[in-house]
């Protein structure tokens, strides 16, 4: 759903093997460019071997920095690096279009304010709750399983 409101460029870290790719590419329109990195050597052989035929999806090897190669998307998913979880923090200002859409995957849901995570705050929430440029929720998918969505907001 959210791939199919990206007018023109889609971005993921954590490729795998290209099952959540594949979802991304079959909801986006024709002429969408999807970029998805993945540090496994492996994983990122097979998913480029997968997306062959698909000339607008490149699989890019190496540590998820290398979505700043490109940009700025439409829609950011991190999946794999990126996401204040301890592997560094992608920027939204920089790698968002105005308007466009993060998403960052992989949360049990949210119980308390402030959300807490170990019996301490829950840094990692926090950073994209709160972060300045964003208007950002919490979206509970299952009951031990959330994303969090934010929307990039227009410079003032
Ligand atoms: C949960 S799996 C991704 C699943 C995939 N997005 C899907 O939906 O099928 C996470 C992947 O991120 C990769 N990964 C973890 N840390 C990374 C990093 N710092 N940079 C790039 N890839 C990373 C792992 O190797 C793994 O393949």
């Amino acid at each position: 759903m959210l791939a199919a409101g990206a007018l023109h460029s889609i971005a993921e870290t954590g490729t795998g093997y290209g099952v959540g790719l594949a979802r991304l590419a079959s909801g986006a329109a024709p002429g969408t460019r999807l970029t998805s990195v993945e540090r496994d050597p492996n994983r990122a052989r097979i998913a480029a071997e997968v997306f062959g035929d698909c000339s607008d999806v490149v699989i890019l090897h190496g540590d998820w920095q290398r979505v700043e190669e490109h940009g700025p998307y439409d829609l950011l998913v991190l999946d794999g690096g990126g996401q204040a979880k301890g592997s560094g923090a992608a920027d939204p200002a920089r790698l968002l279009a105005a308007g466009g859409t993060v998403v960052i995957d992989d949360f049990t849901p949210a119980t308390t304010w402030p959300p807490r995570f170990n019996g301490a705050p829950d840094q990692s929430r926090l950073h994209w709750l709160e972060y300045p440029e964003l208007r950002a929720t919490e979206l509970r998918l299952a009951a031990d399983l959330s994303v969090i969505v934010g929307t990039r907001l227009p410079a003032s």
